[in-house]
Formats: C-alpha cells, structure tokens, sequence
C-alpha cells in the first residue's frame, strides 16, 4: 500500500478530465515516443469513458494529475490490463502512480479479475522497476510489438489469493 500522499483524492475519471490529461502527456517524451498525439489520446480516453473501462484519476488541487486505465479481461479474454497509468511528469515520485496502481487493482479485482496484466517497454526502466516492487512478475517479451527496436515486456500480477 502506498503511503498517504496529503490532498490526493482518487476518483472516476470524466471527460472534462482528458484534455488536462493530454496536455501534460504531450510533455512527456515516453508519451511521444509511442505516437500519441493530444487527439489520440482524446479519442481512447473518450472511448474508455464510454465502454465504461476502469478509468480513474489522481486529483490534485482540482487537477487530474496521474490516471490509470483498465480495460477488463483486455489481456487474453481473462486477465485485466492495465492500458496506461501515467503521472504527470511535474508530479512523479510523490507515490501518486502506487495510489492509482493500488486503486486500479482494487477495482479490477472487484470486477472479477484474478490478475493484472501489462506491458512495459525496455526502455523504461523506471516503469519496470514501479512494476517489480510492487509484485509484478515478468511473463514473456513482445519483441518490435509497438515500436521498433524495442521490447514489451508483459507483466502479471495475481489480485486474489489461489484457490484449489
Ligand atoms: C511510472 C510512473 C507511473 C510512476 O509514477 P510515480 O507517481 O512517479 O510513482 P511513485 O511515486 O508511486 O513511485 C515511483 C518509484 O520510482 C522512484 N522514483 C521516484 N522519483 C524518481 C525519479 N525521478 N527517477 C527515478 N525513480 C524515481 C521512487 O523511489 C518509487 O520507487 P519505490 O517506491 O519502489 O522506491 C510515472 O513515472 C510515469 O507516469 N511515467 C511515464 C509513463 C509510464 O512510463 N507509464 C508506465 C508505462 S507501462
């Protein structure tokens, strides 16, 4: 669990939520590297409002700072995915992306998901060591999946207990 991180509220996110989201995420060079643009960014968050995906926000003196999006049984028809968590990178190493990873697991294992699944780039060492401490377990590697010349790496976690 992360620790309390003063005037975080965590909540759903909504659309007056995704253009802040986009403007802050084109600052980012991790965002840009994957070709998002601030209309494709506005297009799937819109879309995950609208098909009622896990969807959430961290906010921030009434700004979404960090956000997280669960698409459920999105990996292998079975486990949750998680598709993105971001933070705004005026706002990293503050515990805000483990409050919303903590959230997002929680809502996925309400709805059903025994894990959460994801993918991590090898260039993103930082994200991938996030993922290591808090349980994720690496499954197998998708070489040139979403950009040349780099590996994703899929990540899983179990969210409830085995059961035999
Ligand atoms: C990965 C990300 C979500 C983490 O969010 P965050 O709010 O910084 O996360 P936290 O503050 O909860 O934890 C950050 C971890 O990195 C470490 N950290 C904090 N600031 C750091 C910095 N400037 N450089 C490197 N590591 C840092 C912290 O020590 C912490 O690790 P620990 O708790 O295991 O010691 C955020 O960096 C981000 O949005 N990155 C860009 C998008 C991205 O890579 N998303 C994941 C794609 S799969």
């Amino acid at each position: 669990m992360a620790p309390d991180t003063p005037g975080i509220l965590i909540r759903d996110l909504v659309h007056t939520d995704i253009s802040a989201i986009a403007g802050w995420m084109m600052t980012d060079q991790h965002w840009v590297s994957y070709g998002m643009t601030v209309s494709s960014i506005e297009h799937d968050l819109t879309e995950a409002i609208g098909r009622s995906d896990i969807a959430i926000v961290a906010e921030l003196d009434g700004l979404p700072v960090g956000f997280a999006w669960c698409i459920e049984r999105g990996m292998f028809g079975t486990d949750a995915y998680l598709k993105r968590l971001g933070v705004s990178p005026a706002h990293t190493g503050r515990s805000i992306g483990s409050l919303l990873l903590d959230a997002a697991e929680e809502r996925c294992c309400s709805a059903g998901a025994s894990y959460l699944s994801l993918l991590v780039g090898s260039e993103n060492e930082r994200a991938e060591s996030f993922y290591r401490a808090r349980g994720y377990a690496c499954a197998g590697a998708l070489p040139d999946f979403a950009i040349d010349g780099v590996e994703e790496r899929l990540y899983r976690r179990r969210l409830t207990p085995l059961s035999y």
